[in-house]
């Protein structure tokens, strides 16, 4: 496994790789967990090469303090890579990846961004698609990983992907979960012992919705999900929605042939934790 600080020695390196060769690659922010592990295992499967970043990007962080607190756990995140085999690290300073000035690009997502986490996270999409650009600008993979756990943030950049017509495979991959249910997050270490046994009930809520979709109204679907969390004296719900599969907007009617899913986002206390599943 090779780790590369700089922008031009990786790029040199890649540059070497035999065309024939297809390159995978994984972005991360760090504080790497089995749901990160699971797109890199897939990303190896697939490809010849792998690899992985791990940036913590100040551009898709709506407040300051939430930048200075996310975890930074380098040494143990290279030990997890090289375990699983991944071939190449890339490790970037902030100046590395914003030479001039950090600060977003704005996108056209065609609405994708109008909801949910964007309505909740001012700019935080615009800061993603700026930095999965400029590192697939600078990576150039064949097939770049993304976990359905961020739905939305898969179908942003997706769609920047096409828009800005970059030349790759845009993979989502399912969300990976502990064995009660509860998906994989690197905020889940945060959670007090209490707050980590209420947490599966969110994706144990998700299944109910799920079950109910079938015979049921969106509005008593969505009645049925607000008051478990009611009930909850630890878990706080900030949104459930359900929302067309592919244009993100929440519907409040179904319509035959159409695919939807269920988003939520619920406070334990401070930490926020975010889940999504097929409703059909
Ligand atoms: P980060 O939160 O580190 O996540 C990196 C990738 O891992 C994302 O594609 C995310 O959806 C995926 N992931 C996280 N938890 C998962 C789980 N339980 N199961 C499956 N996949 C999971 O998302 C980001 O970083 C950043 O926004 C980034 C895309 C790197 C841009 O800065």
């Amino acid at each position: 496994m090779i780790v590369f600080k700089e922008v031009e020695t990786l790029t040199k390196y890649i540059s070497k790789i035999d065309k024939t060769h297809t390159i995978g690659f994984v972005p991360t922010m760090g504080a790497l967990h089995k749901g990160h592990l699971s797109l890199i295992k897939r990303a190896n499967d697939e490809n010849d090469f792998t690899v992985v970043s791990i940036f913590v990007n100040p551009t898709q962080f709506d407040k300051a303090e939430d930048l200075n607190k996310y975890p930074r756990t380098l040494n143990t995140d290279l030990d997890l890579l090289e375990k699983v085999d991944c071939n190449i690290v890339f490790v970037p300073s902030v100046q590395e990846v914003y030479p001039v000035n950090a600060t977003s690009e704005i996108f056209n997502f065609a609405g994708l961004d109008k909801y949910m986490e964007g309505l909740f996270r001012e700019g935080h999409f615009d800061g993603v698609g700026t930095v999965v650009k400029r590192l697939l600008e600078i990576v150039k993979p064949d097939n770049a990983y993304f976990g359905e756990k961020d739905y939305q943030q898969l179908l942003i950049i997706k769609k920047m992907v096409e828009t800005e017509k970059l030349p790759v495979n845009i993979i989502g991959c399912d969300i990976y979960r502990e064995p009660d249910g509860l998906a994989m997050s690197s905020r889940n270490i945060r959670l007090s012992k209490e707050q980590r046994k209420e947490a599966p009930q969110i994706f144990k809520t998700l299944n109910e919705a799920k079950e109910m979709f079938k015979n049921s109204s969106i509005s008593e679907v969505k009645a049925y999900v607000e008051q478990v969390f009611q009930k909850n004296k630890l878990l706080e719900l900030e949104y459930f929605e359900i929302a067309d599969a592919s244009s993100l907007k929440p519907v409040t009617t179904k319509k035959p042939g159409e695919k939807y899913r269920g988003f939520i986002a619920v406070f334990a206390g401070k930490i926020r934790l975010i889940d999504n599943i097929a409703l059909n």
